[in-house]
């Protein structure tokens, strides 16, 4: 383990696992700008240590990082000695479908180890809030929408089953602990980036999501997008999400800790926008903000796809005053400036 930081008196904050991350550097700087003293924990597999300064840069507030696999229960146990923590924010874990359908084990391992290991933690130390990053994947294939928090779950991969799981694993821990108090975040389909357009989502590969493999080609390092599917029952016969602002779904965050002061036991609640848009509405949203074509090509269906999913949001706005604020053009146009500076700045760092 090692840190930008000597020896800290120890001080009430939240621990934000997979702080470096793409949605988890949005919810860093969501948590600074709410005045919470943070610690970010990540391994690096899948971010870069460079975020921590522009978290810092956007906030104008120090940013403590802490390098550390979550897999490392006794290094986990020395940074909660370290702190007293009022809550955690997990979001730490691999996230690619597809990876987790050729690589399941090391996805069961990784993401249900972490959340046994933090799970561990927060009872050893007390520390009785946590929100947990779960994913609209946990539904399943075959629920008609809008999707509620009550609908049933089934999974269809490895990486939905890990959420899953590590939901039932945090169900099971408040059952046992009556102090406990845990919020189940159901993401939707995040895109975009902060308006400052220094942080964002950095791909290491050819990304298997919509909207970076969109700016990739919008950016002229791939020639074209890959339309997975024209024929379903839809409004343009492509494939419908519920793209939501990643800033919105970071604030989502706030509001669920701020939910958990209340005593409220384990609460589950959809993060989304409760609007779908199909693959050519994003492509065009893409286009207006970069003021060029994007070239695209139908090709066929990809496994494992549905035609349409998106969330119900009420649960969210009555009981935790959320509601996301900004729409498909504010995402493409932010996720448009982090793409510029991020080819300008990091695509070789
Ligand atoms: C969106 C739409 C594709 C790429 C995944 C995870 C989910 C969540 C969000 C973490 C679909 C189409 C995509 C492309 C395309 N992640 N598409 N060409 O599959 O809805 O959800 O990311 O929690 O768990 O499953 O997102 O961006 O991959 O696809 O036509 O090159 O875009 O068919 O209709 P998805 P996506």
């Amino acid at each position: 383990m090692d840190s930008n930081l000597g020896e800290v008196a120890k001080t009430n904050t939240v621990l934000l696992t997979g702080g470096t991350g793409y949605i988890g550097s949005h919810v860093a700087v969501e948590l600074a700008m709410s005045g919470h003293s943070v610690v970010l924990l990540d391994n690096l597999s899948n971010s870069r240590a460079s975020v921590v300064d522009r978290i810092a840069q956007i906030t104008c507030k120090p940013v403590q990082f802490i390098r550390l696999d979550m897999l490392d229960y006794e290094g986990l146990c020395a940074v909660f000695e370290q702190y007293n923590f009022d809550g955690v924010i997990h979001l730490a874990g691999m996230k690619a479908v597809g990876e987790s359908v050729e690589k399941p084990l090391e996805y069961y391992r990784n993401n249900v180890g972490a959340t046994i290991n933090l799970a561990r933690c927060c009872c050893k130390y007390n520390v009785v809030n946590i929100v947990f990053s779960s994913s609209a994947t946990v539904y399943g294939t075959n629920a008609n929408m809008p999707l509620c928090e009550d609908n049933d779950t089934g999974c269809v991969n490895p990486y939905g089953w890990t959420k899953l799981m590590s939901e039932q694993i945090l169900r099971d821990v408040a059952r046992s602990r009556k102090d406990c108090n845990i919020a189940l975040l159901r993401y939707f389909n995040p895109i975009g980036a902060h308006s400052s357009g220094l942080i964002g989502e950095c791909p290491n590969d050819i990304p298997s999501n919509l909207a970076p493999y969109v700016l990739k080609v919008a950016s002229g390092q791939l020639p074209y997008v890959r339309v997975f599917g024209n024929d379903y029952d839809t409004v343009d016969g492509t494939g419908v999400r519920d793209y939501i602002h990643v800033v919105d779904l970071a604030k989502g965050h706030i509001n669920a800790l701020d939910k958990l002061n209340t005593n409220c036991g384990l609460v589950t609640y959809n993060l989304g926008r409760g609007k779908g848009y199909s693959v050519l509405e994003v492509i065009a949203a893409f286009e207006r903000a970069c003021g060029r074509k994007i070239p695209y090509k139908f090709v066929q269906r990809r496994a494992g796809d549905i035609a349409i999913c998106y969330a119900s949001v009420d649960k969210a706005r009555e009981q935790l005053g959320w509601q996301a604020q900004y729409d498909i053009d504010q995402m493409a146009i932010d996720g448009w400036k982090w793409q510029q500076y991020y080819v300008k700045n990091l695509f070789n760092e």
